[in-house]
């Protein structure tokens, strides 16, 4: 148990960490996917790497909120509960649809990815069972809430959906690519890294938290530098790349 003064330091360090990790980010091409290269030490199954990377995310945040002392109302168990659901699906449904045979991630991917969810877990989870969250009732109809609802199922419904589309350019036991087209990829590149950043943006609305916005920042912080990276293949591998679409933000990025 740490006092809620040292909780803070940790998250302002966490957030510090986030803002100036971005420009090395953007510099960085993530060895994974269309980028995976063995330049980065042993490389592991892709689809166990992703099981292993996220399914570690509903156990660690379930330790720290469980073993939280603050007592728990019905809000700090949805907000619990939504975050649990996501990995829940990120962990044990996404890997086992992707069409991934054959391709490998590096491991040292795969053990930072399990040290990130970490962190944010350690973050989430700590303030959700010790310092706050634990609003009542009436936060149910408060506008943050409301307000965070409706941006966090807009996320999931773009991320899914956009998921859904590029799963769908493969067949079974294929592993090629293919120029994605309709719904959001008529204005991004990248949708499904869009919809999961919208989605932890309304998370953190949702939650009117500093911890919450930590790992909003935190996914922007990644997945904007991931979407640049997979635009800038676009444009190179397929000569014929729609030349309006931008990477990650329609109209602006
Ligand atoms: N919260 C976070 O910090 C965070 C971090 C990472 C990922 N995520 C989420 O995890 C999910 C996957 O992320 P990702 O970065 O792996 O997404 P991605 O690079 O877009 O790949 C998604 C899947 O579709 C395949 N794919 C992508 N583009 C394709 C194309 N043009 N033609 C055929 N297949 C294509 C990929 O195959 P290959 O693997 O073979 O390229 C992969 O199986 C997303 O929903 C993302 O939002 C969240």
């Amino acid at each position: 148990m740490i006092n809620p003064q040292t909780y803070y330091y940790i998250l302002y360090a966490w957030i510090a960490l986030a803002i100036v990790s971005f420009p090395f980010l953007l510099k960085q091409t993530a060895p994974y996917g269309r980028h995976a290269s063995s330049g980065w030490g042993p490389m592991m199954d892709n689809r166990l790497g992703w099981i292993i990377q996220e399914g570690v995310a509903p156990f660690f945040i379930s330790y720290w909120f469980f073993t939280g002392t603050l007592p728990k109302t019905l809000m700090s168990y949805v907000l619990y509960g939504l975050y649990v659901l996501h990995y829940l699906y990120r962990s044990f449904v996404y890997p086992l649809r992707i069409r991934t045979t054959g391709k490998k991630i590096p491991v040292l991917i795969v053990v930072l990815a399990v040290l990130f969810n970490f962190c944010n877990t350690f973050v989430i989870g700590y303030y959700l069972g010790n310092i706050g969250g634990n609003y009542n009732t009436d936060y149910f109809v408060s506008f943050p809430f409301i307000a965070g609802v409706l941006l966090f199922g807009a996320g999931v419904y773009i991320n899914i959906r956009s998921d859904n589309i590029l799963i769908s350019l493969r067949r079974p036991g294929e592993t090629g690519y293919q120029i994605p087209r309709g719904f959001l990829f008529e204005k991004i590149s990248c949708p499904n890294l869009f919809g999961e950043i919208v989605e932890w943006l309304g998370y953190a609305v949702m939650n009117s938290s500093l911890a919450a916005f930590s790992f909003s920042l935190w996914t922007a912080v990644n997945l904007i530098p991931r979407a640049l990276d997979h635009h800038r293949w676009y444009l190179q591998k397929f000569p014929d790349y729609p030349p309006h679409r931008k990477a990650v933000i329609p109209y602006i990025w």
